[in-house]
C-alpha cells in the first residue's frame, strides 16, 4: 500500500469494528485483499479507502475481506476426541432429565467446526436427545456459507474422513452439501465477540477456538469475562491450541478453572466447580 495513512485508516476501521489488531507489517495483506474491492468500484486503493468513511456496504465488505477465516474439519483432532470421550459422557449423565444439549461455535468461520461437532453428536447421542448448535461470526459472508452448508472438493479434503463424507454429504455440481438433518440443528447469528453479547441463553460447551489470537490482551480478557455466564455451571469452554487463560489478569485465572482432558485443556467455571465439590 503506497500511503501509510490509508493503511492506518483501514487498521483503525478494523480495530473499531472487530477489535482485531492489524499492526504495521500487515500492509501487504491489506493491499492484497482490498485491491479487488477497489477494482470492482473502478477506484484506486487510496480513493477506495477514503470512500469507506461514508459507505457502510463497502465497510462490511472490507471487514469480510480482512477477517482470517482459516478452518478445517475436526481441526487439531484432540479437542474433538476429548469432546467425545470425556465431555459428552459427563453431559449425558448430567442432562439425563432434559436430554438436550446446546453448543456454541463462537467464531464459526465457514462452519466446519460446527458441522464436525454435529457429526459427532449425530453418532454419539442416544435416541430421544435433542441438540442445537449456535454458530456466530462477525463475517456475514462466512455466516452465509454456514447456512448454505456447501463445500468445495479442496475444503472437504481438509480433515474430513472419507466415511463422514459418504455418510453426511451429497454431491451438488462440483461441491458437497451437508445433510439436511445436520443443517437443521445449526442456527446462525451475526455476533461481534468484542461487543456485549445478545441474549443467547447458556451453553453446555462453547468452542471459542483460534480467534482470541487476533485481539489485544484487554479485549481477550473482556471476552473471557463475558463468556463466564454464557456457560452452564458444569459446562466446558474450549480454546485454540495456542490460546490460554493462564496469561490473563488474576480475576480471570481465578474464575476459569483449567481441567486437563487427555491432551486438551478445557476451561470450566471455577466457582460452580467449587460449589459442586463441596456439595453446596
Ligand atoms: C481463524 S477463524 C477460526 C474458525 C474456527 N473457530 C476454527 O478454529 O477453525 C477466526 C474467525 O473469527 C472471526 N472473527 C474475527 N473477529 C471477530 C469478532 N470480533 N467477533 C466474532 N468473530 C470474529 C473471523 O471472521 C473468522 O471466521
Amino acid at each position: 500500500m503506497t500511503a501509510p495513512s490509508a493503511f492506518a485508516s483501514v487498521s483503525a476501521l478494523v480495530r473499531r469494528e472487530t477489535s482485531m489488531v492489524y499492526d504495521e507489517g500487515k500492509e501487504y495483506l491489506v493491499e492484497a485483499r482490498l485491491t479487488p474491492l477497489a477494482n470492482a468500484k473502478g477506484l484506486g486503493l487510496e480513493e477506495y479507502v477514503a470512500r469507506l468513511a461514508f459507505d457502510a456496504d463497502e465497510r462490511r465488505k472490507v471487514i469480510d475481506a480482512l477477517t482470517i477465516n482459516e478452518t478445517s474439519w475436526f481441526r487439531d483432532h484432540t479437542p474433538y476426541q476429548a469432546f467425545t470421550d470425556a465431555m459428552l459422557p459427563a453431559l449425558l449423565e448430567e442432562r439425563a432429565t432434559s436430554r438436550r444439549l446446546r453448543i456454541w461455535s463462537a467464531a464459526c468461520s465457514s462452519g466446519q467446526e460446527a458441522y464436525s461437532i454435529a457429526m459427532l453428536l449425530d453418532q454419539h447421542l442416544p435416541s430421544g436427545w435433542e441438540y442445537e448448535i449456535v454458530c456466530t461470526d462477525i463475517s456475514t459472508q462466512m455466516l452465509d456459507r454456514v447456512r448454505a452448508g456447501r463445500y468445495s472438493q479442496v475444503e472437504v479434503n481438509r480433515g474430513l474422513p472419507a466415511t463422514s463424507l459418504v455418510r453426511y454429504f451429497s454431491r451438488v455440481g462440483r461441491d458437497w452439501e451437508i445433510a439436511e438433518r445436520l443443517r437443521e440443528r445449526v442456527s446462525v447469528k451475526h455476533l461481534n465477540l468484542a461487543a456485549p453479547f445478545p441474549m443467547l441463553g447458556t451453553f453446555d460447551v462453547i468452542w471459542l477456538r483460534n480467534v482470541l489470537i487476533y485481539f489485544d490482551a484487554e479485549t481477550k480478557a473482556d471476552i473471557l469475562r463475558r463468556m463466564l455466564p454464557m456457560l452452564t455451571p458444569d459446562g466446558y469452554l474450549l480454546l485454540g491450541s495456542s490460546e490460554t487463560t493462564l496469561d490473563m489478569p488474576a480475576d480471570l485465572t481465578a474464575s476459569w478453572r483449567r481441567d486437563q482432558i487427555g491432551r486438551v485443556p478445557a476451561y470450566r467455571r471455577a466457582s460452580a466447580m467449587t460449589l459442586s465439590r463441596t456439595g453446596a
